[in-house]
This record gives structure tokens, C-alpha cells and sequence, in this order.
């Protein structure tokens, strides 16, 4: 038997604006939560799953509402666990110690997509007897996260954060990095202080180091960690990718959405139930649109996401940004990303706004842009709040 903990209580300040309405295990891909996307592969690859615990604390409602309705359907059981306040990633875990305790269990950081096997990796676990078993994969760019050294065996002997200077990205750039997904035996308790902030990764996996007690489990395949709006766009497109292939035309199309004849598809694009889209407009490629959003003529739209209930005026053009639910874009505006919209941000018709690398458009919800509140802008030219 095996048991789960999803961390799910973060903050998501790196997503925000949109993370200020919605927390990120519900940001969707292609349409469905991540949470569910995370959860629906737990239960499909791992044998004897008895539980499931969600440990939450920002926006904790949001959560526990979708799975509420969810759950009801699932076979395993699943337990929203409340923390009163943020305990971080070690803190959560020790925080649920009562209802994990006396079996192994899967630790998976709730904003992370990868597809390697759940039972592959219990099979290593247990055959190293490892009382942590922390998966890794390669990245091009290992700078922002946390390398894993191991020798042969697989046993670890170091974690180095954030190797960021160009020496270090050389020493360490040939390692793999921590996945987010760990396996962890029930005596990893005795090692978290109780009712304390903790962070797994520096404070608790470094003393398994010590002991000889980690293991890496190295696999191949997709990952993407979804911390930044720029993550999460490719998160999106890489399981478009994936998924398009099991669609003859590669689109994924709800057959309740209404498109024009005299509009071009462009795929990959996943348009979900309830949208319509008028005429001449050109979708795609990897336009996620949601549910009952509705797209006017001549409109443009190529590389992102739109939550549910988006409103696109007649020959608005939307490149590379990420909109929130309810948000309005009126005509011939356009809006050129990276950028990120607070949901019912409302961008007013003839208005351009560019984003860049370094000046991603953010905009907070429920604000209002038009050309005029745009002449006042004169400190960051990219961020209203
Ligand atoms: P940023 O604020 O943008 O760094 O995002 P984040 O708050 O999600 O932090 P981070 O990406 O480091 O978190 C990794 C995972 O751990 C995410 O799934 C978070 O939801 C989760 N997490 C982080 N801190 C906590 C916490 O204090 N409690 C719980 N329950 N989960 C947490």
C-alpha cells in the first residue's frame, strides 16, 4: 500500500496578478486544473493508492470546492489537509504526519507536469532501500533549481540550489535537477520539527545526505515545473502537443463550440464547450481557449491561454499572454506578450500594449485599460495595478 501528499498551499507569487484570484494548483491545462491532471495520473499508474492528501492553505476554498464536486467520482480517498498558516514544504508534510503515518507515500509539489513511472520509481526505492528517493531529470538550463549529485549507486552526496554564475552552471550543469517528486518512508517524521516553517529541500534533505539515507531516481521524459508565467505557457503547449497526436486534424474541439466556416484553425488549438468564434478570424497555432468564451470577426490569436467566459472583440490581434477569466478585450485592440491578465481585466478598444523579456505585460484584475490611462503611465510602462 502507498499513500500521496500533494503540496498545493503555496502562494504563486511569480503568477501573480492571476494568481491573486485563483490559486495554482486550479490554473487550467488545456482546460482542466492541474491539480486534476496531477491527481487523474496518480490514480491511472499507481497500484493499491488507498489516499490522497491535498495540503492547503492559500486560497484553501478554491480547492476544496472543485474537489468536493470531483472526488465524488474518484475510488480513492482524498483529504484536504488545512494548514492555519504556511508551514512550507518540510512543515506541510510534518503537518500530516497523523493521517500518512506507518506507510511509504509519494511527496509531488502540486505545480509541477511529468510523466515517468510511478512504479518504476517504487520499484528503485525499494530495491536501494532508501528512506528518500528524490526524482531527477535533466534540464537545459539547471540555474534555477536544485542539482542533485549522486554516485553510481545513485546514492546522493550533495544538493547545490540555484547554480547561477557561469563556474558553477559549468560544474554542475552535466547534473540533474530535483524533480519535485520524492518517495519517502513514514521515519522521514522523526526528522521534521513539528509546528515549524520547513523547507523539505534545505533543511530536511540535506540531513538525509549526512545519514547516507537519499537516493536518486533519474528518468527521461516530459517535465516542466510551472512556476512562471512563461512555464506555464509551455506547460499548456507541451500537453497540447501530446495530446493533439491522438486527434486526426490536430485539434481538440468541443463539439458544443460554434466557429465560422470562413475562419482558419490553426492547430495545435484546444477550444473548449460553449465557445464561439465569428468569421475570418485566425486561431492558432496553440490557442487554449475555455469555456464560453466568445470571439468576435477577424480576430488573431496565436500562442496562449484564455481562461473561461473571455470576451474577444471584432479584429482585436492577441499574441504569447495569458487571460484570466472574464477578461474583455475590445476592438482592433492588440496585445503583443509576454503578458499575464487578472481575471475581469477589461482592455479597451484601439489600444496596443507590447510586452518584452524584461517588460512582461502584467495587468491586475479588474483593472480597466484605455488609451487615455496609458498616455499617464510614465514609471514601469508594462505594469497596472
Ligand atoms: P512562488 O511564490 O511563485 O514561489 O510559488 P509557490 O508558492 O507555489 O512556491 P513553490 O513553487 O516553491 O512551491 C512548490 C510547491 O509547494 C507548490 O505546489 C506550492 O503550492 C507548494 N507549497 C509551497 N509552500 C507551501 C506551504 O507553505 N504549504 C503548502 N501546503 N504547500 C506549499
Amino acid at each position: 500500500m502507498v499513500n500521496a501528499i500533494i503540496l498545493a498551499g503555496g502562494f504563486g507569487t511569480r503568477l501573480r496578478p492571476l494568481s491573486c484570484t485563483i490559486p495554482k494548483p486550479m490554473f487550467p491545462i488545456l482546460n482542466r486544473p492541474l491539480l486534476s491532471y496531477i491527481i487523474s495520473r496518480m490514480i491511472k499508474e499507481i497500484h493499491g493508492l488507498e489516499k490522497i492528501v491535498i495540503a492547503v492553505n492559500y486560497r484553501a476554498n478554491d480547492i476544496k470546492a472543485y474537489m468536493d464536486e470531483w472526488q465524488k467520482i474518484l475510488n480513492v480517498d482524498i483529504i484536504i489537509n488545512e494548514e492555519r498558516r504556511p508551514l512550507g514544504t518540510g512543515g506541510a508534510v510534518r503537518y500530516s504526519k497523523n493521517i500518512l503515518d506507518g506507510e511509504q507515500f509519494f511527496m509531488l509539489n502540486g505545480d509541477v507536469l511529468s510523466f515517468f513511472s510511478y512504479q518504476d520509481m517504487i520499484r528503485f526505492h525499494e530495491s536501494k532501500e532508501s528512506m528518500a528517493t528524490i526524482s531527477a531529470i535533466h534540464v537545459k538550463d539547471v540555474s534555477r533549481y536544485g542539482v542533485v549529485v549522486a554516485n553510481d549507486n545513485g546514492l546522493i552526496t550533495e544538493f547545490y540550489e540555484k547554480p547561477n554564475t557561469p563556474e558553477l552552471k559549468e560544474k554542475y550543469g552535466i547534473r540533474p535537477i530535483n524533480a519535485g517528486t520524492y518517495l519517502l518512508e513514514p521515519e522521514i517524521f522523526d526528522i521534521i520539527p513539528p509546528h515549524k516553517k520547513v523547507s523539505i529541500e534545505k533543511e530536511v534533505f540535506p540531513r538525509l545526505v549526512m545519514k547516507r539515507k537519499a537516493f536518486k531516481y533519474e528518468y527521461e521524459g516530459l517535465w516542466k515545473d510551472l512556476g512562471l508565467p512563461e512555464d506555464y505557457l509551455e506547460g499548456n503547449f507541451m500537453i497540447l502537443d501530446l495530446e493533439q497526436e491522438n486527434h486526426e486534424d490536430g485539434s481538440i474541439m468541443s463539439e458544443t463550440a460554434v466557429i465560422c466556416e470562413s475562419t482558419d484553425i490553426i492547430p495545435p488549438v484546444c477550444i473548449a464547450d460553449g465557445v464561439k468564434i465569428g468569421k475570418d478570424c485566425e486561431i492558432g497555432p496553440y490557442a487554449i481557449i475555455g469555456e464560453d468564451c466568445e470571439i468576435g470577426d477577424g480576430v488573431k490569436m496565436k500562442e496562449l491561454v484564455l481562461f473561461d467566459n473571455c470576451l474577444i472583440d471584432n479584429f482585436a490581434s492577441i499574441e504569447h499572454a495569458i487571460l484570466g477569466a472574464n477578461v474583455k478585450i475590445g476592438k482592433w485592440a492588440r496585445i503583443h506578450g509576454p503578458g499575464i491578465f487578472g481575471s475581469n481585466v477589461c482592455v479597451s478598444k484601439n489600444v496596443t500594449l507590447m510586452g518584452s523579456k524584461e517588460h512582461p505585460i502584467k495587468v491586475c484584475p479588474w483593472k480597466t485599460i484605455t488609451r487615455e490611462s496609458l498616455e499617464a503611465i510614465v514609471s514601469n510602462p508594462m505594469f497596472f495595478h
